[in-house]
């Protein structure tokens, strides 16, 4: 994709919904344009009629305002977005209408965005460790380029996608004050670096250009900039070792939406006018999960069970820590909710104003692991009304399990466009 086609998305609000509507893997029919401030009352309708199962809304407008964020701060960066952040298949259609890349970990998530009719160019199988009958598979299906940390990886491609086209993972030297540091598992260190790009060129693979990820939930900028540094210098290596000039630097993910990104953007745009000039000529890509999906998706939960014990008030949810609240463990996230009390006050569901009381919230399963928060200020709810967690959508279903029974995948997601295209509600 061409960095003009970024440019060719319509900034007109109907036209970006029209768009968006008739984008493959997306029903025009089960999108809900929402009026400004009506994505609350939405929800409280949909609340309403549901056989109080927790469920999703996807805000198409606030994925697609992210878009055009994303063109305008890293203009020359193309988003290849990470599907393991969320598969969901509305994102996926709508980033796919958008004209985003997407960076694939497995077979199964390359067979989600082919499905869509992404072409397979359109694709990086970014996974340094990938199992041979998924990269018998990226090469049966066309998707030419794929990370790497070991040698052992370039030998199963040789005899696996002996067409692919590498790009070497080296581990940052900062891993940006991440929430998720990876350079624990993925990055092949400076030492490793020449013997790997040897072991390439035996194998005849060639390797296109470097990646690194600085880590996921980064909070300190400057570790683009360190990881930028030395990829130029991994690029300087290779041509000293004879290797065909590389071309593609991919600063994989990291991003977060909102002022860390405006920061973020900054130092990624001097670093690379600094490393990689535009007369270079480079390919430059990314692999942003969170910064597109976390704030386009608001999670509704019902509360089905409540114990008082003097002040403290304890509320059961249908859904936690081995659902869509894995976050908290896995992402090492933090998460906050609204009450919508459409049970037990009707009149004031929001429950501005009224008195609030120490509470613990729990998920459903019968595990006390299964605590989503503590010490949260809530009103006195009774079961059958709604907690919303806004934010919800980085991380969160991609991961959840089936356990006790309780389905993450069942979770239904409701898709809308709305008026103000933040994507949040009751933020
Ligand atoms: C290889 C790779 N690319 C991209 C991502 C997405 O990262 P983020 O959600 O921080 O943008 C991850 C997350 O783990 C990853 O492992």
């Amino acid at each position: 994709m061409a960095v003009d086609q970024l440019l060719a998305i319509p900034a007109n609000p109907k036209k970006k919904l029209h768009l968006l509507q008739n984008a493959p893997g997306l029903n025009p029919k089960t999108i809900t344009p929402i009026s400004q401030h009506g994505l609350l009352h939405f929800l409280q309708s949909i609340a309403l009629k549901s056989p109080n199962e927790p469920f999703y809304i996807f805000d198409l407008a606030g994925v697609a305002a992210l878009f055009d964020h994303w063109s305008q701060s890293l203009p020359t960066v193309r988003p290849f977005y990470a599907v393991k952040c969320n598969p969901n298949q509305a994102i996926l259609a709508a980033m796919a209408a958008l004209g985003s890349n997407f960076d694939c970990a497995s077979r199964a998530e390359i067979q989600s965005v082919l499905a869509l009719g992404v072409s397979p160019d359109r694709i990086i199988f970014a996974n340094p460790c990938k199992p041979e009958s998924h990269i018998e598979f990226a090469a049966a299906v066309g998707v030419n380029l794929t990370t790497f940390d070991s040698v052992n990886e370039i030998e199963k491609i040789r005899r696996c996608h002996p067409k692919s086209a590498l790009l070497i993972r080296i581990k940052p030297s900062d891993d940006g004050g991440a929430r998720c540091p990876l350079g624990n598992k993925y990055g092949a260190l400076p030492e490793e670096i020449s013997p790997l790009l040897e072991a390439a060129k035996s194998a005849e693979l060639p390797v296109v250009g470097v990646s690194f990820h600085i880590g996921s939930g980064a909070t300190e900028t400057g570790a683009y900039s360190a990881a930028i540094a030395a990829a130029r210098g991994v690029f300087e290596t290779a041509v000293r070792l004879g290797l065909p000039p590389m071309n593609v630097l991919n600063i994989g993910g990291g991003f977060t939406a909102g002022p860390q990104f405006e920061e973020a953007a900054v130092t990624v745009n001097s670093a690379l006018k600094e490393y990689f000039p535009a007369e270079l000529n480079i390919t430059l890509m990314a692999e942003p999960g969170r910064f597109f999906a976390e704030s386009a998706f608001t999670l509704a939960v019902n509360i089905i069970g409540k114990r008082v014990r003097g002040d403290l008030r304890e509320y059961w949810i249908n859904d936690g820590i081995y659902g869509s609240m894995n976050c908290i463990l896995y992402d090492h996230a933090t998460v906050a909710c609204r009450p919508l009390a459409l049970k037990s006050n009707r009149k004031n569901p929001t429950c501005g104003g009224g008195r609030m009381y120490d509470a613990t919230v729990f998920g459903p399963t019968c595990d006390a692991l299964d605590t989503v928060l503590t010490g949260q200020q809530l009103p006195d709810l009774e079961v059958g009304d709604w907690l919303v967690f806004p934010k919800m959508g980085a991380y969160t279903a991609a991961a959840g399990s089936n356990f006790n029974g309780f389905s993450t995948a069942a979770i239904e997601t409701y898709v809308v466009y709305s008026e103000e295209g933040n994507g949040t509600v009751l933020d």
